[in-house]
């Protein structure tokens, strides 16, 4: 049994000589936002599951404990993970890894529909906004689960698990993923309408149906599922990381690069690829690669984030860190997260002229950024403020680099393929070495 072993705390940093013009290829990962479902649904069947193309990141290695905490085995071989879930007796979630990340909510439906209960404490995840689950325990009850929040624990049952039409009163990836596990061994159809439609909702459908579900429309707002008796073990390619791609093609945009992004699906693009287009980006296309390249500044432009296909609220930070450089005064709204621009005070730091009201934020593009020490207040966010990092004049260090590490595989290596000059570092030697040395 191979583990990987994670490093990775609140106290690693990372440490940017900026100006650098990233140019070359870079080979994108797995999903994150679809292999820490399809490691929850792994426990559905009873056999052995090889999730493969999985991504080396810290949420995978917590989703893949929990499985092991419940009973089940997993190793690491490459890029394969591989899970036993046959000895999997327990239902009830540890606390201390559920509350680490918003994905363990995918092991209630993923319990519910095989064991017809699951206990679990609220969960986890980047602080962005409330992130309440009403959703996913709308989709349960539907189905015939009894649904209690005890103690900030969820406590779901049900003596039998029926088909149901649910409508969900918002588009939300987490709810439609949850409740399409749930229903996939319920006695009889269920019908999901305004169903979110990422992509990574078509793999956890795709991997579902790989395992014997009857799942149809997955990728529309209707999702019809046909119940089935029983779950098998399967072997299964998670879809490459639209998010972790657009990353990439930003940092190509904000320094002026020319990079070759590898292992994308440019259709789980467009909208990305169409912004950059806007503000002045050369981008071609290929089978499975995008080439990103700017030669001259950016220009402004207005963007709204969208459930798919609209631009995504993942990408929020990404853009308006680039717009922030860029020639005028653009406009950001996040309509999908209420609290998605804490970063926008660490850009000011660095000198970009960035004002939030609400949830629209004001960008008045500047020539020039300059390098500072800056603080990821989540995830996506933390990317952006290495991107800033990147194009800045002088030397950034990115504290708390525990958020990117959740959802990057290798971002500094992969940075630093690109020609970025950058290095994770855990103590203040470190950092005066790095800076004697930029
Ligand atoms: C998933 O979060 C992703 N996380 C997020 O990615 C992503 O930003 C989000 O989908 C939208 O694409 C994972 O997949 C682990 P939602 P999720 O349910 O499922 C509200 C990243 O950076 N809502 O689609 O939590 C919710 O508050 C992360 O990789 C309810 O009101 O998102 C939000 O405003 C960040 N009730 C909106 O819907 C519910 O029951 C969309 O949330 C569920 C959601």
């Amino acid at each position: 049994m191979r583990y990987i072993v994670f490093s990775g705390g609140k106290m690693e940093r990372y440490i940017i000589a900026g100006k650098k013009r990233l140019e070359g290829k870079v080979k994108i990962s797995g999903a994150k936002n679809s292999v820490l479902p399809l490691i929850a649904a792994s426990v559905m069947n009873n056999g052995v599951t090889h999730i493969h193309n999985c991504p080396k990141i810290r949420d995978v290695l917590v989703m893949a404990e929990i499985v092991g905490r419940l009973g089940g085995k997993f190793f690491f071989s490459g890029d394969t993970l591989t899970l036993f879930t046959e000895n999997i007796r327990s239902w009830i979630l540890p606390e201390d890894l559920t509350g680490e990340i918003r994905a363990s909510v995918f092991m209630t439906g993923a319990l519910l529909s095989r064991f017809k209960a699951a206990e679990t404490a609220k969960p986890g995840g980047c602080n962005i906004g409330s992130r309440p689950i009403d959703q996913h325990l709308k989709g349960f009850r539907a189905l015939g689960a009894e649904v209690n929040i005890r103690h900030g624990a969820i406590m779901a049952s049900a003596s039998d698990l029926h088909g149901s039409h649910i409508f969900m009163d918002m588009v939300s990836v987490g709810a439609t993923i949850n409740v399409m596990m749930a229903a996939s061994m319920a006695r009889g159809n269920t019908t999901i309408e305004n169903a979110a439609k990422e992509p990574h909702v078509v793999d956890v459908a795709n991997f579902l149906n790989s395992m014997g579900a009857n799942i149809k429309g997955a990728g529309t707002d209707v999702i019809r599922i046909k119940g089935v008796d029983t779950l098998h073990g399967t072997s299964y390619a998670v879809v490459p990381d639209m998010i972790e791609a657009g990353t990439y093609m930003f940092a190509a945009a904000a320094t002026k690069g020319d990079v070759l992004v590898k292992n994308v699906i440019p259709k789980h693009l467009e909208a990305t690829t169409a912004k950059l287009e806007e503000i002045g980006c050369d981008v071609e296309e290929f089978d499975d690669a995008i080439r990103v390249s700017a030669s001259r500044r950016l220009g402004r432009t207005h963007v709204k984030t969208q459930p798919y296909p609209g631009y995504p609220t993942d990408m929020q930070p990404q853009i308006a860190v680039t717009l922030a450089l860029a020639n005028g005064t653009s406009i950001v709204t996040e309509s999908i997260f209420e609290n998605r621009f804490k970063y926008a005070d660490e850009l000011a730091r660095m000198g970009a002229c960035i004002k939030v009201e609400g949830n629209t934020a004001i960008i008045d593009g500047v020539e020039k950024f300059t390098g500072a020490e800056v603080s990821a207040p989540d995830l996506r966010a933390g990317a952006a403020l290495v991107i800033a990092g990147l194009a800045a004049e002088g030397v950034t260090v990115v504290d708390d680099i525990v958020y990117i590490l959740r959802g990057y595989e290798d971002f500094d290596g992969k940075l630093r393929g690109l020609g970025a000059e950058i290095e994770r570092v855990n103590n203040a030697k470190d950092i005066r070495k790095f800076r004697l040395r930029a």
